[in-house]
């Protein structure tokens, strides 16, 4: 194999380390990102090795990634909890607190994660952060709110910008708008998370305050979080 810059191969190594925590018979959800894409390949080659499991996506993108990687997929509509679910993450704090969303699957990727009974998180180096908002935080809308969205988006202390590609606005896999959320450092995120959380119109946000149960940052760095 052609060698990886750094990062890439911390992803890889932080995806294959997760991969190996997959037993036989467990129901397993996949993430989206370039990381994941990392661990739906590894899973590929162990199911190609004998390995027995099925998967649920949280994504389209990653639905065909595994699919093509030969996973035994389910559609999650008909699930209720999956063992564990492994998933990247775009910032990464201390206390195993996240921002996700940069691949604007944040909504089903939350949903998935909260009928996990575990959550790995699979990172490079660079999304290890000491203070939540580094960058922005992606916030999903119904596009009927979309003014009122992001006027009260504002009003909350940040600068909302609708994510658009190629001159027109990316829409997630449900149709909702992405608005990236740019806050400067977050102080108070679980204050925050109840805020955006109790704005109607707003779908789903990137902060994942709870979900992460054991972080992987490249092959070595492992951390569990406290209970
Ligand atoms: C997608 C996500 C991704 O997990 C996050 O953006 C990290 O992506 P990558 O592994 O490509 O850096 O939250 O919605």
């Amino acid at each position: 194999m052609a060698s990886l810059s750094p990062l890439i191969d911390q992803k890889r190594r932080a995806a294959e380390a997760a991969v190996a925590e997959i037993e036989p018979g467990m129901l397993v959800g996949l993430g989206t990102g370039s990381t994941a894409a990392f661990a739906i390949a590894a899973l590929g080659r162990r199911v190609a090795g004998g390995l027995a499991v099925r998967a649920v996506a949280t994504s389209l993108a990653t639905e065909a990634a595994a699919v093509a990687a030969g996973i035994a997929m389910l559609d999650f509509a008909d699930v209720a909890a999956v063992d564990l679910v492994i998933d990247g993450a775009d910032e990464v704090d201390p206390a195993l607190r996240a921002i996700k969303g940069a691949g604007g699957a944040l909504l089903r990727e939350k949903i998935v994660a909260e009928s996990a009974g575990r959550m790995l998180c699979i990172i490079d180096d660079s999304k290890r952060v000491s203070q939540l908002g580094r960058g922005p935080l992606p916030v999903e809308v119904l596009p009927f709110a979309r003014r009122f969205v992001t006027d009260r988006l504002a009003a909350l202390g940040c600068e909302p910008v609708l994510r658009v590609r190629a001159g027109a606005p990316v829409l997630s896999d449900q149709g909702n708008l992405l608005i990236d959320c740019r806050f400067g450092p977050i102080d108070a995120p679980a204050a925050l998370a109840d805020q955006l959380a109790a704005l109607p119109g707003v779908m789903g946000h990137g902060l994942f305050l709870r979900e992460i149960d054991f972080l992987f940052c490249g092959g070595e760095l492992r951390q569990e979080r406290d209970r």
